[in-house]
Order: C-alpha cells, then sequence, then structure tokens
C-alpha cells in the first residue's frame, strides 16, 4: 500500500500544510466530540490529542507502519488503533456514536462504498464529522480539476478534485455543516445519520 512507504516522512511531509490551515481546522473539529466515536483513515495520530478525556476512541488504518505511528501519539481520550480497511468495517450496525476523519476520502479506493459502510456502523442520529480536501469552488474548481492529474500520476492515490460533501449526502447523510477555506478546497463537513 502506498501509505506504508510514506508513512516515516508523512508527518514532516505535512507540516507546511498543518501550519498553513490544517492545525486550526482540526482544532476546531475534533475536540468537540464526545462518547464511542470512530476515527477512519487515522494515519499518525494527528487528531488523536485533540479528542476530549470522556470520548473512547477506535482509530482504524489500512496501513500497518501508520498504525505503528498513531499508537505512539499521545492522548487524553481512551484509544485503541485495530488494522482494519474502511470498505468492510469490522464493527456491528450502529456500534458507534460519531464518526471522524480527515484526508481520508480523497485516498480510499471506492468512498461510496466506504460513506456507506460508515452510514452502517452509526447509531441513528450519529454525527459525521469531516475534514477534507476536495475539488474547490469558482477559481478553486479551475484549480484542482487542472492540478488533479498530473497529482495523481505523480502519488498514485491523492485524488484532488472529489466531491465528498455530495458522496456524505448520496450515503444518505443530512448535512448539517459545511465550512471552507481557501477557494473552497479545505473543508468541515458534518452529517447526520
Ligand atoms: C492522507 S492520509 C490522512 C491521515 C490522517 N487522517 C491525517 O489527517 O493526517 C490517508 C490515510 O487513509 C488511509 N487509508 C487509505 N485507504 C484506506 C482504506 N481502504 N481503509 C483504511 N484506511 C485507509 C491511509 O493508510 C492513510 O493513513
Amino acid at each position: 500500500m502506498v501509505f506504508d512507504a510514506l508513512a516515516s516522512g508523512y508527518d514532516l511531509g505535512m507540516l507546511p500544510l498543518e501550519v498553513a490551515v490544517l492545525r486550526r481546522m482540526r482544532r476546531r473539529a475534533f475536540p468537540q466530540v464526545a462518547g464511542r466515536v470512530l476515527e477512519v483513515g487515522v494515519g499518525t495520530g494527528v487528531n488523536l490529542p485533540l479528542y476530549p478525556s470522556g470520548a473512547t476512541v477506535v482509530a482504524i488504518d489500512l496501513s500497518a507502519p501508520m498504525l505503528r505511528r498513531a499508537r505512539c501519539r499521545p492522548a487524553r481520550a481512551r484509544v485503541r488503533a485495530v488494522q482494519a480497511d474502511i470498505h468492510h468495517l469490522p464493527f456491528r450496525d450502529g456500534a458507534f456514536e460519531v464518526v471522524t476523519g480527515s484526508l481520508v476520502f480523497c485516498s480510499v479506493a471506492e468512498p461510496e462504498r466506504a460513506l456507506g459502510e460508515v452510514y452502517r456502523v452509526l447509531r441513528p442520529g450519529g454525527r459525521l464529522l469531516l475534514l477534507e480536501h476536495t475539488r474547490g469552488r469558482g477559481p478553486g474548481a479551475w484549480l484542482t480539476d487542472r492540478l488533479h492529474p498530473l497529482w495523481l500520476a505523480w502519488n498514485g492515490v491523492c485524488h484532488l478534485n472529489r466531491e465528498t460533501a455530495r458522496v456524505v449526502r448520496q450515503a444518505g447523510f443530512r448535512l448539517r455543516r459545511e465550512e471552507s477555506r481557501i477557494l473552497g478546497i479545505f473543508r468541515l463537513i458534518e452529517g447526520e445519520k
């Protein structure tokens, strides 16, 4: 898997984006969640220190090297890291009160199927909270459409112009909030089952 090879340099490579935009968006989103939480595509675990102490977080990722790093993150919440594929989540229907994820649906192979699984494991009324980069708006749409083929050819996995909020709605979620930064490219997407 592509992310196995990226794990060791991932945090350093992401640092400029974290400082420019992501860190602030993460801090707006993830400290607010509580209860039984599933984080999908946890990667090196950047969000784990942000969850409050009352939360119980199951964090999944397909990449074992990414998960090894996530397991070393300090956290106030109770965290269990599990290797799993988002397309086949090993949890019962309605097992979680909240599902979170960041920068995941740009790189999963089948976002529709993955969001269907997320919908299944959320309890009715449960919250979905995503921080994603997506197809931009206005000039941002032009930019992400132009850059997408080159970017995908270079890294082999990450799509720059996915319409993730639309796929969230198609999976059955009610869209509760959508905030965007930098030409609509970075978005906080909140849905409810
Ligand atoms: C761009 S990284 C984002 C990591 C982290 N969430 C963050 O915000 O920095 C995408 C993560 O999604 C994981 N991923 C990709 N496809 C997956 C799948 N089918 N099932 C579970 N995790 C997957 C990758 O292994 C990687 O760790």
